[in-house]
């Protein structure tokens, strides 16, 4: 298959390893051509049989011809997007679909009115997507259902972890949980109950652990002998009060912010971001190929 990436920062150059790892022919383009041979460099550094599969085009109009799917990371500034759509309209063969990683625009609001309006969808990585499969797959209201399914199967083939939501919803899934849980940890420092670095322990060491390889729902049907339907019964009443001491939304204040950063500074200094961002994928490469072991051996 043909596969396209448009825009390679951050977020395009780690799909680029995605697609060629799968055995795919990826052509690269970014208004940058340097950022373009950025993310061949940085595939050949994981691994150069995959950079054997990457080229960059010499123009948009290159990048696109024959494409089966374009996969759009272009910077999250909704002008850029809505030019970028446009500029792709007039190229797109027939039948060429175009996911984009935005974060949080929904698709309409750089689709609407294109002839390939149906077509396109939003397909929203969690960085960086060579080390985290999930993929958010948001339909816009015109795109066609054919388009999801192309979509979804597509990045199931890839290894990736695909899940469809039916309509447009801010947030998304992923940043709608996050937002949840960060409201909270913010709420519990403010409140001064606890430190930045024991609501990191309550996670790391404590949810975080299950949460890793099991969600919310498939947890609490194992923390009640009879599955979920009792633990509701147990324990709805209390987080049906809890979420209503949660229900005034705050704002993250600058005093609040800024006691967080001083406290996270301590821990790692602003010179050793880079590194500890290095470790960190280390950290997770080595998460995904243990959760893969274990999956072989417990199923
Ligand atoms: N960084 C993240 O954590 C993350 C996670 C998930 C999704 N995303 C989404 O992915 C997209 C890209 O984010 P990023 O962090 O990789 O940004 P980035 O700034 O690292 O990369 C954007 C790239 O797009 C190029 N570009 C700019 N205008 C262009 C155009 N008209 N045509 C082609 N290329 C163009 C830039 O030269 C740059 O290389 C955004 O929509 C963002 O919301 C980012």
């Amino acid at each position: 298959m043909k596969l396209t990436i448009v825009g390679c920062g951050v977020v395009g150059s780690s799909w680029a390893l995605v697609f060629s790892r799968a055995g795919h022919d990826v052509a690269i383009y970014d208004r940058s051509p340097e950022a373009a041979e950025a993310a061949v460099a940085f595939v050949a550094s994981v691994d150069p049989s995959c950079a054997e599969r990457c080229r960059v085009a010499a123009d948009l109009a290159d990048a696109l011809a024959e494409a089966d799917y374009v996969q759009e990371s272009a910077p999250e500034r909704l002008p850029i997007k809505q030019a970028l759509y446009k500029e792709m309209d007039a190229l797109l063969g027939a039948r060429t679909i175009v996911g984009s990683s935005t974060s949080g625009f929904p698709a309409s609001s750089f689709t609407t009115g294109l002839a390939n309006a149906a077509r396109c969808l939003v397909a929203h990585p969690i960085n960086p997507p060579h080390l985290i499969p999930l993929v958010e797959i948001v339909p816009a209201t015109g795109t066609a259902p054919e388009t999801v399914r192309f979509v979804h199967d597509l990045m199931r083939d890839l290894g990736q972890s695909p899940i469809m939501l039916t309509r447009e919803i801010n947030g998304f899934v992923v940043n709608r949980l996050q937002s949840a849980v960060l409201g909270e940890a913010f709420r519990l420092v403010e409140d001064g109950i606890c430190t930045p670095d024991e609501v990191d322990a309550a996670m790391a060491d404590g949810l975080g652990l299950r949460w890793c390889f099991m969600g919310p729902f498939a947890t609490i049907d194992l923390n009640a002998a009879n599955g979920v339907a009792q633990y509701c019964e147990n324990l709805g009443p209390m987080y049906h009060g809890l979420a209503k001491e949660q229900a005034d939304p705050r704002e993250w204040g600058p005093e609040l912010v800024s006691g967080i950063e001083a406290r996270m500074r301590v821990a790692v200094p602003a010179d050793a971001l880079p590194e500890r961002r290095r470790w960190r994928d280390r950290f997770l490469a080595r998460i995904v190929e243990a959760k893969q072991a274990i999956r072989k051996e417990l199923g």
